[in-house]
């Protein structure tokens, strides 16, 4: 069976990295390559439902357990329905966050025990694990500063504290230092030309050439 190959960009909110994303998927299509772009949580008709809970900021007495079951959920409906298959066809497949921000944000973020983290992350994601992973790193007031820019009201996650946001990223720098050969750090704050440049020249040398 043919294998695409499966991208994914992490990071705060704010970061940047859903441009990014968007910026490789252009490259990667001006080349020739087809590519499915999706995001976790979303990308099917449940995984969308199952977003709209989990942002909702009403909904403020989500216990963290719950929380990430959800994320599970909403994944394993994301692979099974859109990933594998696009993968299976020998596309390449790029997405905007995946099981390391359940690992961040539920597992740093909330406290929840990290083997516990794992053992979820490995069902949710149905097995499947990234090729190459972004982290765009950014200082955690430059992601709010961003947001804010962008107006428009916070949902459940956005709103936590800057102490949450503090141990999400820095769980994101601890999770990318143990996996170093498929996280790659990228710092967020210089221009999105020059990341995108720096993603792109980490890309290019696992693609496979077109034919014809
Ligand atoms: P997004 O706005 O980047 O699409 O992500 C939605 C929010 O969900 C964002 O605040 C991060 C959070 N999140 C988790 O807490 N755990 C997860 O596993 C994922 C995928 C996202």
């Amino acid at each position: 069976m043919p294998r695409g190959l499966f991208i994914t960009f992490e990071g705060i909110d704010g970061c940047g990295k859903t441009t990014q994303a968007e910026l490789l998927c252009r490259r990667l299509e001006d080349a020739g390559y087809e590519v499915v772009f999706v995001r976790d949580p979303g990308g099917t008709r449940i995984s969308e439902r199952i977003r709209e809970l989990l942002l909702d900021r009403q909904l403020r007495e989500m216990a963290p357990v719950t929380e990430l079951l959800l994320y599970e959920a909403a994944r394993a409906q994301l692979v099974a329905e859109q990933i594998q298959p696009a993968l299976g066809a020998g596309k390449i497949v790029v997405s905007d966050r995946f099981f390391d921000s359940t690992t961040a944000y539920q597992g740093y973020g909330r406290g929840i025990d990290l083997a516990l983290i794992s053992k979820a992350n490995e069902l949710g994601s149905l097995g499947l694990r990234p090729d190459l992973t972004f982290f765009i790193d950014v200082p955690v007031e430059e992601g709010a500063r961003r947001l804010h820019r962008l107006g428009g009201e916070r949902d459940r996650l956005e709103s936590e504290d800057r102490q949450f946001q503090e141990r999400v990223r820095k769980g994101y720098l601890k999770l990318a230092r143990s996996e170093a050969a498929r996280v790659v750090v990228v710092d967020g704050l210089r221009p999105a030309d020059e990341i995108s440049q720096e993603v792109w020249q980490k890309v290019a040398p696992m693609l496979t050439p077109r034919r014809g």
